[in-house]
């Protein structure tokens, strides 16, 4: 069985990630199969609105960490986050449980962001030896001002879903996963019915003034990105997830 579920139909595309036996991390091909249904909804005159979610208490706990323990290729992600970032139609998420890395970081170009009160929003980059992607390193000083975006990345402090809505990057919280489902599909049915050009062209105009700023801290980002994975500290880090233990940097300078 797929590990993303893709369903469409009255107007909107459905991703649901689906890997519960591994947190729902994203593999290579879940990223795959992310990217071909962002295209397809841009592609297909009767998709409105793209709806992304995960399971009760799991939306995903990020990138999948075996395969960047295998780091030759980071092309899945760059395309799954051009994807994301360049997307023509509206892209509403429901969040409910464990957001880790990427899982966090899409949120920041979705159109729209619901959570539940269990939501857990966590960017440990830093403890993987790692630094921010998907143009977070502008985009969070921006939203959360520079001292707490240096509690969320250089700490690596967990966001409930209040705490991210107080700041601006989620619309509204739910109080569970039933709850959320309801509401997000209420105001995804309803985005689906609006004038579908006039929506793509105002999301356009939202994303504007950011474009370039988004663009270049994307290409910055990564390039650190792609050094850092092949790292000792990120082989520390990663070895340490795997042998279930804390990692150890104290060797590092
Ligand atoms: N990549 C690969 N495997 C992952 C994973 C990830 N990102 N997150 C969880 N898993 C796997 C675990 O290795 C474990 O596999 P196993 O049963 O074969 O041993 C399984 O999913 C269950 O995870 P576990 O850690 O036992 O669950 P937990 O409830 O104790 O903790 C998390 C859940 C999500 C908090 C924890 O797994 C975690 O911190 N994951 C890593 C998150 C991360 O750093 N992501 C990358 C961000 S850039």
């Amino acid at each position: 069985m797929s590990h993303v579920l893709v369903s469409k139909s009255d107007g909107i595309l459905r991703l649901q990630m689906n890997r519960p036996e591994k947190k729902n991390a994203l593999t290579l091909a879940m990223y795959e199969t992310l990217v071909a249904g962002l295209a397809d909804a841009d592609q297909d005159p009767d998709v409105r609105v793209v709806l992304i979610s995960g399971l009760p208490g799991l939306f995903t706990s990020g990138n999948d960490l075996k395969d960047f323990m295998n780091p030759s290729d980071l092309s899945a992600v760059v395309r799954f986050l051009n994807a994301i970032i360049n997307a023509e139609k509206p892209i509403v998420a429901a969040v409910s449980g464990t957001a880790i890395g990427i899982g966090t970081t899409m949120l920041l170009h979705c159109d729209l962001v619901y959570a539940a009160e269990d939501a857990a929003l966590k960017m440990p980059f830093v403890d993987l030896g790692l630094v921010p992607e998907a143009a977070s390193s502008v985009l969070l000083p921006a939203m959360f001002g520079h001292q707490r975006a240096s509690a969320l990345l250089l700490l690596g402090e967990t966001l409930s879903g209040s705490e991210a809505h107080r700041y601006g990057l989620v619309n509204k919280v739910f109080p569970d996963f039933d709850t959320l489902e309801a509401g997000a599909l209420e105001r995804v049915r309803h985005l689906a019915t609006r004038a579908p050009a006039s929506v793509r062209a105002t999301k356009k105009l939202l994303k504007r003034a950011q474009k370039s700023a988004v663009d270049e801290a994307m290409a910055a980002e990564l390039q650190v990105f792609g050094e850092r994975l092949m790292s000792p500290e990120a082989v520390e880090a990663f070895t340490a997830f795997m042998q279930r233990r804390p990692a150890d940097f104290s060797k590092f300078h």
